[in-house]
């Protein structure tokens, strides 16, 4: 690897992509949200006085996909403005912007992996937030930029959906989980050393998918997280219509969002390893001492 990690800066020190990217270069400067609130223009510009980097990893984050549908005014200032924000901050400084969206940018409506450039249509408020951090990011594009879509993405260290189904399961609750829509899980590990293979390989600026390959439903994920750690707890599968029904007040997911990858794998040369492999990996790091 190449790259100078004393020149690169992570915003969302604290949070669970950020984890991933600390492993791998202890030696980048990470700041948590108390140290960068990434919605102030002023403290973005004091932090590049300071440290003057020559890469901005975006890992802040507006993440409660339920939430953000009673607060998407804060989702949007944190998702969408601030993105902007550290766009005009890294082409004033000529720095570049490497910055993480997702797949709920999309409706779910095509049913084949979906390409970077396929049309967008957010069915949530977050969805919706994100959308608003590419565009405004492409608005103010600095010199070099990256927009990394990934998907379903869990790892140690967060709040994730392998975490809630082992927390559930623990507490001996019942487990129901939707069956209807199809994406990847990835692994923040896998996510963060794809993304740095196509910073060190010099992507060219623009939108790029990363996920770990294959597909399956929240509720196929669930039955083999249960698998993996060896807990024999029912799931009970349930339709999107039928989960809706029961919360109303919950976001919108689309029902496909498989992200073809197959341009990181051009031009890494290296494909993404399958969910169900990257998944032991995890339940291996979730059991180190
Ligand atoms: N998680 C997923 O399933 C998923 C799927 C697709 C894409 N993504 C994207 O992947 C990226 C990384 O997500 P993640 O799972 O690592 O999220 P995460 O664990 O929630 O981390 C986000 C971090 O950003 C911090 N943050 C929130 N508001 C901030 C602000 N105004 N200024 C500075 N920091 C702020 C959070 O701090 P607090 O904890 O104090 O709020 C948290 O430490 C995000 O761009 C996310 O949208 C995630």
């Amino acid at each position: 690897m190449t790259l100078d990690e004393s020149s690169i800066l992570i915003t969302g020190g604290g949070g669970m992509l950020a984890g991933a990217f600390r492993r791998r270069m202890p030696g980048a400067h990470f700041v948590a949200r108390t140290e960068l609130d990434i919605t102030s223009e002023r403290a973005i510009e004091q932090l590049f006085q300071q440290h003057r980097p020559a890469i901005v990893i975006n890992c802040a984050a507006y993440t409660k996909v339920d939430q953000a549908e009673q607060e998407e005014d804060l989702a949007s200032a944190i998702n969408g403005h601030a993105v902007g924000a550290l766009a005009r901050a890294c082409r004033a400084h000529d720095a570049m912007l490497v910055h993480f969206s997702t797949d709920y940018v999309f409706d779910g409506t095509i049913r084949r992996p979906l390409r970077p450039d396929d049309p967008v249509g957010p069915q949530s408020a977050y969805g919706r937030s994100k959308l608003l951090g590419e565009q405004l990011l492409q608005k103010h594009a600095p010199q070099r930029w990256l927009i990394i879509r990934t998907a379903w993405l869990y790892g140690p260290g967060g709040p994730s959906f392998p975490r809630a189904i082992l927390n559930a399961a623990g507490a001996g609750k019942p487990l129901t989980v939707v069956d209807d829509q199809l994406g990847s899980p990835t692994y923040t590990r896998d996510l963060a050393d794809a993304t740095l293979r196509l910073m060190d390989l010099q992507a060219p600026s623009g939108i790029w998918h990363l996920a770990n390959s294959g597909e399956t439903t929240w509720f196929g994920f669930a039955r083999e997280i249960l698998d993996e750690f060896q807990l024999r707890v029912p799931v009970e599968p349930i339709g999107s219509e039928e989960w809706k029904a029961r919360r109303p007040a919950s976001a919108t997911r689309p029902a496909y969002s498989v992200l073809d990858t197959s341009a990181c794998q051009q031009l890494t040369g290296q494909p993404m390893r399958h969910w169900r492999e990257a998944l032991t990996d995890f339940r291996n790091a979730m059991q180190e001492p």
